[in-house]
């Protein structure tokens, strides 16, 4: 009987083989990478390889039909899986099976500070794209967070170049397991939203290399991202999408990535500009023949027919039209093409638990003065709730990440729910804000509409406070323009709506009032003092009422830190300081490395909240703080151990944060710097002995006259810190 299967699997096999040598290597699945898009590319025509590298749609570009390879889907990111548009338009395609679950915006996943949430992002969205079929998801950006006025901070990852390179990677890999590829944004600089097609910024060497390109290359070089987004903005006097320096040099030489550059939509502008520069494929050109819809559009985008037209007139050979096909073919196989992929899973219940537990994970308590919160609810207390946050849908408009999703929970909602009958919950609207809520085609189910003067707004919200034990407002901003919006900037740092009004007048009647603020972007909050109790609350997408809900009552001990630095005024902050912001031409980022707390720490101007700062419902104490060694040599690497104990009550998680700083150097540096984090939950009176690794590049700075990574000779502090103003300890180090 043992032979005889033997026997008939050695004939399979051998069956297998055969028909395997009469399938063409592109279509062998075991065939390697390298060897199938050859074997494809060999077989195109010209014509096959132009049309390869640019869109056939708002969101797809074609295969080769006639050799069966097939199309690419791209979808937006970075939030959740976008409804499907029409193939033209806009406009909703009207479809019932692509609604989503919205996860936390990418600020709320930096502020967690878990590598690990970052993975179960990544594996959520990727299982919710892979699902819808989509084989590129557009994002998650990185781009560095140089002002609270930049209307799309909410889609990035913070001010911290090590921070935003540290969680990019996870999400960047779990995604890509399903193979969908990451496309990676808005490479680089894309730091306004004033002016984002035009302005210019003009920094030097150490400024890109120091902290606005290493999440760009961490996403590709360690997490491996298959694609990557050019930005709107110029850079060195040629577009971000077809950018020698960026794309040529930097990208595709020094770190040697092997995807594809995709334009951001209408980033193109110039076809000889795009095929000498290193642009892969090309995505919403706004061309006449759009417009007019008197032609098929999409033969005239740059990489189209005015390509074709260049070779045909003997103008640019075929070398770079390979080299552009050869990427995009390789994507194929990596995504749409790929025979290993999972199926994927849409709305799951794994995924909105997800999208709750990386909520409540990301919340900063930023002040709790006399333990306000958590809300005890053994009291049966009455709950004022106020302010439109509380009710009001995020997840639809804010530009290209807004969704469509299968369940919004509203902050109200959401602490009903959990609450019971524990507590009297009631609500005023304290404010009117933005009452439209419509993207796309896609419409908020809910009528905003109050036509109430300001003061009567606030009047009822006075007596409710007057008759409630807690009064917790949810304002902050909102998905509109000037808000947090792709396409424009906030008009300033403070709190629109008349808020300010609100809370103040609110602090006057109870000692109990709560503010969460629900954005992400820092706001100013020149009240402060007067409310005991702040939470950032974040964009927190479908379960956002849940994941509040829960922090505000104690089911879940908060854990997040700031991933960015809360100025008290604007001026506060670098760019703003030197009054380089927002301009549709040149921008020079005279403030070079110094952004956020590098910049406040360098000036000695105390933030409102520091970058790192966050609040627990325990308290951590950290003891025995030890290097591995007091020196380290070239190349080496040093271990940071020490010991956190919860010294409070209850269990929590802390985020334990290595800067380093380098006081002598020939050239100037910050203060210190974030070189490595560990969070870690510990219950009650538990301790744990942690060990952080701070590997040679924890020491250097970008050399931009030798252009390379270097560290000087001598001494170095290194601290051990619960924020970047909380510093427990600090240790010498020499290099030698
Ligand atoms: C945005 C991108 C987005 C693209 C497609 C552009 O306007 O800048 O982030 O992925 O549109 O929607």
């Amino acid at each position: 009987m043992k032979t005889k299967l033997t026997l008939l699997a050695l004939l399979v096999t051998l069956v297998a083989c055969c028909e395997q040598t009469n399938v063409p290597t592109y279509l062998n699945p075991n065939a390697p990478l390298e060897e199938r898009v050859e074997d494809a590319l060999s077989r195109m025509t010209i014509q096959e390889k132009i049309d390869i590298i640019h869109a056939q749609s708002k969101f797809s570009s074609p295969g080769v039909a006639r050799l069966g390879i097939p199309e690419l889907w791209c979808t937006d990111g970075p939030h959740g899986i976008r409804p499907d548009v029409l193939w033209d338009e806009w406009e909703q395609a009207g479809c019932t099976n692509d609604s989503c679950v919205a996860y936390p915006a990418l600020t709320a996943l930096a502020a967690t500070w878990n590598r690990e949430a970052s993975a179960l992002y990544g594996k959520s969205i990727g299982e919710e794209a892979r699902y819808r079929e989509k084989d590129v998801l557009l994002g998650p950006g990185v781009n560095i967070y140089r002002s609270p006025l930049n209307g799309r901070n909410f889609e990035y990852m913070g001010e911290d170049p090590y921070l935003a390179a540290q969680m990019v990677v996870p999400y960047v890999k779990e995604v890509q397991k399903n193979g969908v590829a990451t496309c990676v944004k808005h490479y680089a600089l894309n730091n306004q939203e004033a002016h984002r097609h035009t302005t210019e910024p003009v920094l030097d060497d150490r400024a890109l290399y120091e902290i606005y390109l290493p999440a760009f290359k961490a996403a590709v070089q360690e997490g491996g991202s298959w694609s990557i987004m050019g930005a709107y903005n110029y850079f060195d006097g040629e577009h971000a999408c077809h950018n020698n320096r960026l794309l040529n040099e930097i990208l595709k030489g020094e770190w040697g990535f092997d995807g594809v550059v995709i334009s951001d939509w209408g980033g193109t502008h110039n076809t000889e500009e795009a095929i000498r520069n290193g642009l892969d494929l090309e995505f919403g050109s706004w061309t006449d023949g759009l417009a007019n819809g008197s032609s098929n559009a999409y033969d005239n985008y740059y990489l189209a027919a005015p390509y074709q037209r260049l070779i045909d007139e003997g103008k640019v050979g075929t070398e770079e039209l390979d080299d552009k096909a050869r990427r995009v073919l390789r994507l194929i196989f990596r995504t749409s093409m790929n025979t290993q992929k999972p199926f994927g899973s849409l709305v799951s219940e794994a995924h909105i638990e997800a999208a709750r537990t990386i909520g409540e994970e990301g919340i900063v308590l930023l002040k709790n003065d006399a333990n306000t919160l958590p809300i005890d609810l053994s009291t049966k207390p009455r709950i004022a709730v106020i302010g439109e946050n509380a009710i009001k849908m995020m997840t639809v408009g804010g530009g290209s990440s807004s969704l469509k999703v299968a369940r919004e929970v509203s902050p109200l909602d959401g602490l009903r729910e959990v609450v019971g009958d524990r507590a009297e919950v009631c609500y005023a609207r304290g404010y009117v804000g933005d009452v439209t809520g419509e993207y796309n085609g896609v419409v908020a189910a809910q009528n905003l509409a109050d036509n109430r003067s300001e003061q009567e707004l606030i009047r009822e919200a006075i007596q409710l406070a007057k008759t409630s034990d807690y009064v917790v407002v949810f304002g902050g901003l909102n998905k509109a323009s000037h808000q947090d919006c792709e396409d424009s900037d906030r008009f300033g740092l403070g709190l629109p709506y008349a808020q300010d009004k609100l809370i103040e007048a609110l602090a006057d009647v109870t000692d109990k009032l709560i503010y969460v603020n629900i954005s992400g972007n820092a706001v100013a909050m020149p009240w402060v003092e007067k409310v005991p109790a702040i939470v950032q609350g974040w964009f927190l997408g479908s379960e956002a009422g849940h994941s509040l809900a829960n922090v505000l009552v104690g089911n879940v001990n908060p854990s997040g830190k700031l991933p960015f630095t809360f100025p008290v005024r604007l001026e506060d902050c670098g760019a703003h300081a030197l009054g380089e912001y927002g301009g549709s031409g040149k921008v020079h980022y005279k403030e070079g490395i110094l952004v956020g707390y590098r910049w406040h720490e360098a000036m000695d101007i105390a933030p409102l909240f520091a970058f790192g700062h966050g609040l627990s419902y325990t308290t951590f104490d950290y003891s025995d703080a030890r290097l591995s060694s007091k020196s380290l040599r070239e190349g080496g690497k040093v271990k940071v151990d020490v010991t956190v104990t919860n010294s409070g009550s209850v269990a929590g998680s802390e985020i334990v944060q290595i800067y380093v700083g380098d006081p002598e150097c020939s050239v100037m540096r910050p203060e210190k710097e974030l070189k490595g984090f560990q969070k870690l939950y510990l219950n009650a009176g538990e301790s744990k002995r942690i060990s952080i690794e701070l590997p040679w590049e924890s020491f250097c700075f970008f050399d931009d006259v030798a252009h390379e990574w270097r560290a000087e000779k001598g001494d170095f502090k290194i601290y051990v810190a619960a924020a970047s103003d909380d510093v427990r300890a600090t240790l010498d180090l020499k290099l030698k």
